[in-house]
């Protein structure tokens, strides 16, 4: 196939895929930079996920994103992983290579941590203890950007506490797993908080977590974006807190993978913002 006729396809897999806002994503930069090309759910079922890996460059796309419930268990079916990807114990990326292997990685901590910069540049590693609840995917992967950063302390609340010591334990000392009953008193010297559970997402219930003791200057960043304003978020902004909402991690977690397959480094805009929240 000649280079005229290549049309740069790339989509997410996953089981269900039809919610995921990925496509109106891609969607959005492929028709602002006049792409040839599409971005388009696909369907995998767990038990095809190696077949229809192994079927990318066959099919000639330039990758894929991977979403639940495919992040984990791609990665034998992968030639090569990059440290982060490793890091976090899941890919959320595919890039197919031009001699037809198959490269993961995973963008989830660069867009939490753009996403902070971007919405809350006051705050830096220096600033001080970092507070991250939940122990899933979602959270291995906020505090690999935290460690990739450099912040010295974060403190790893859960439920279940015994998911949070197995997750402090992989990433080593400057982890600690702090007792589901201590949550609030853990705030009062945070410079950051951070909620990567479902808790306060549509139809769950909030997080119960009150910020009394919480320092006024302190970030509070809810990976939650359905809705936009969580009642966390809600909480912090009344006191006068900083608050950092999902949508940015979503938007720029998806740049990287835009320019893997398409060479453009696109920028996250207020007008892709908006795109998005008409979706919802
Ligand atoms: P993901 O991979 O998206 O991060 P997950 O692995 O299902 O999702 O993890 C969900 C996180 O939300 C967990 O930390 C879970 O706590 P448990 O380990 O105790 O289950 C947390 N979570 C879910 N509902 C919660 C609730 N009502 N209160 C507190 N934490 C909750």
């Amino acid at each position: 196939m000649s280079e005229v006729e290549k049309w740069g396809l790339a989509g997410v897999m996953g089981w269900p895929v039809s919610h995921s806002l990925s496509p109106r994503l891609h969607g959005y930069w492929i028709n602002e930079y006049n792409i040839a090309g599409s971005y388009v759910p696909i369907a995998v079922e767990p038990d095809r996920l190696e077949q229809a890996v192994r079927a990318l460059p066959a099919l000639g796309f330039a990758g894929v994103n991977l979403t639940i419930p495919h992040k984990e268990t791609v990665m034998p079916f992968l030639d090569d992983i990059s440290e982060m990807a490793r890091m976090i114990g899941a890919v959320n990326l595919i890039t197919v290579a031009v001699d037809g292997s198959l490269c993961g990685d995973n963008t989830d901590a660069y867009g939490f941590l753009a996403a902070l910069r971007d919405c809350a540049p006051s705050w830096s590693a220096a600033t001080g203890p970092a507070v991250v609840f939940g122990a899933g995917g979602a959270s291995r992967a906020v505090i690999a950007a935290l460690v990739m950063e450099g912040v010295s302390e974060i403190r790893l609340v859960n439920r279940t506490g015994s998911r949070a010591d197995a997750l402090a334990e992989r990433f080593g000392k400057t982890v600690s797993s702090i007792d589901w009953s201590a949550r609030h008193e853990t705030l009062g010297d945070a410079a950051l908080i951070v909620n990567t559970t479902q808790c306060g997402m549509n139809g769950e219930n909030p997080l119960d977590l009150s910020l009394g003791s919480l320092n006024d200057a302190a970030v509070v960043n809810d990976i939650v974006y359905v809705p936009l304003e969580t009642p966390l978020l809600r909480d912090a902004a009344a006191r006068g807190n900083p608050t950092v909402d999902g949508l940015g991690m979503l938007l720029h977690q998806a740049a990287p993978a835009f320019h893997a397959w398409y060479g453009i480094d696109p920028p996250v805009t207020d007008s892709l913002r908006d795109h998005m929240l008409a979706a919802s």
